[in-house]
């Protein structure tokens, strides 16, 4: 299953180091080959000469015990490694790597690591809740880090509880899920828009929407980590690039349909998540505009319909777009789906909580041709990206078409 797959593993300093040694051992009789890099305090729970047994591979301990002398070995591991596990993850090396401190081998090597990282903590239920803990762990999300939530249960600190660090077994499996994925795009080229367009009124002010670009990012994010190109065409938002993920930013409606213009005839997939707005500003003044007595107004003119535009240029490619309505989603999207010439619409009312603009969760459904329908729960957009992409695989071979 993971025959030939690079995969380090570091080791924090918690009680769950025993369970990271049989995470080697699973990953290893899966056919990965496995390096581990410990922390110091790692080290008081299991000796290094336990990993190095079951991996095979030496033990790295110390920034500075530089065994070879023609690499740096912090930088040639990171450079190596196609996919990172940090487990356990201790409250002190999330919170380092949160706030970009590389003091020891496991965070610097983090630091200069740009293949995908996965964070599985363990700690006790307290410390896991509390907010300063929470706040690395939202801003690693924001990173592009993926986290493997620890499961509830009895604790080693004798609570009940959530913190305990998800069974070795089940890390594997998502490992192999993972690099399967990986296939079904590799080759392949998507590219993805998102985030609000802003329509500029005059030098300080413009029109724009709450688009958080938070779906695009996921599924620019979720194209890279199944081994696509992926180009994320991006309009401002407040969100950094996801790890091999190529960022073009771009401010207005038509600086984004130029931006993906210039890709289309090389994309396979293109999906279009960003709020584009249907209106600019017909004039752009030259000074800011000065308040005056009584009501004023700006007139305003159609933007080009990128999705539309797109739709009459399609050969090969696969083209999805997203519709956020707040009411007769169904109907809306099902008529922007003939009207457009697209292959899909992903819908979500984003007058429900949880789904839509800010949120970090959605629940959306798909159309597609010939009467084709299909809803998914709501859950992570990190999460439903990754099965937004199985479906369209599964239901597309687009060079056959
Ligand atoms: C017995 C024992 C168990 C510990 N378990 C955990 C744990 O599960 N999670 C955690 O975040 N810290 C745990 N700690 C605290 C960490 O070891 C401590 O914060 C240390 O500085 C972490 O270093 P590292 O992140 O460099 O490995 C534990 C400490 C002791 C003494």
């Amino acid at each position: 299953m993971l025959e030939n797959r690079k995969i380090l593993l570091c080791v924090s300093g918690g009680i769950a180091v025993y369970k990271a040694v049989a995470l080697v051992s699973k990953l290893s009789q899966a056919g990965a080959s496995v390096k581990v890099i410990m922390t110091q305090s790692a080290q008081q729970f299991v000796q290094p000469l336990t990993f190095q047994v079951m991996s095979r591979h030496d033990v790295f301990t110390d920034t500075f015990d530089e065994k070879d002398s023609s690499v740096i070995a912090h930088i040639d591991l990171a450079d190596w490694a196609e996919l990172i596990i940090v487990a356990p993850g201790t409250a002190n090396v999330i919170g380092k790597l949160a706030n970009g401190i590389g003091d020891d081998m496991v965070t610097t090597t983090l630091l200069a690591a740009t293949a995908p990282i996965w964070i599985a903590p363990a700690m006790n239920v307290h410390m896991y809740d509390h907010p300063a803990v929470k706040r690395n762990i939202q801003q690693l999300h924001e990173d592009g880090i993926r986290f493997i939530e620890p499961s509830e249960g009895f604790l080693a600190c004798g609570y009940v509880g959530k913190g305990r660090l998800e069974e070795p077994e089940k890390i594997t499996q998502l490992v192999e899920t993972y690099f399967r994925r990986e296939l079904k795009l590799t080759g392949k080229k998507v590219v993805v828009t998102a985030g609000p367009t802003r329509e500029r009124i005059d030098p300080v002010r413009f029109l724009t929407n709450f688009s958080s670009g938070k779906m695009g990012y996921a599924m620019a994010s979720a194209a890279a980590e199944m081994g696509a190109e992926a180009i994320l065409i991006s309009g401002p938002v407040s969100l950094s690039v996801p790890s091999g993920v190529t960022r073009i930013q771009v401010e207005s409606a038509a600086e984004m349909l130029e931006a993906v213009e210039a890709h289309f005839a090389t994309a396979d997939y293109v999906v279009k998540t960003a709020a584009v707005a249907d209106y600019r500003p017909k004039k752009i003044a030259d000074q800011k505009i000065k308040k005056q007595q009584g009501e004023s107004s700006i007139v305003l003119e159609r933007t080009i319909d990128i999705l539309n535009q797109l739709g009459q240029q399609k050969t090969h490619q696969v083209l999805i777009g997203f519709a956020a309505e707040t009411n007769n989603v169904s109907k809306y999207a099902k008529d922007k789906l003939e009207r457009k010439n697209a292959d899909y619409i992903i819908a979500n009312d984003v007058s429900e909580a949880q789904a839509g603009f800010e949120s970090d969760t959605n629940r959306v459904v798909v159309y597609g041709k010939n009467d084709f329908e299909q809803a998914f729960d709501m859950m992570p957009k990190q999460q439903l990206a990754h099965q937004l992409f199985e479906m369209i695989i599964e239901k597309e071979t687009p060079y056959d078409r």
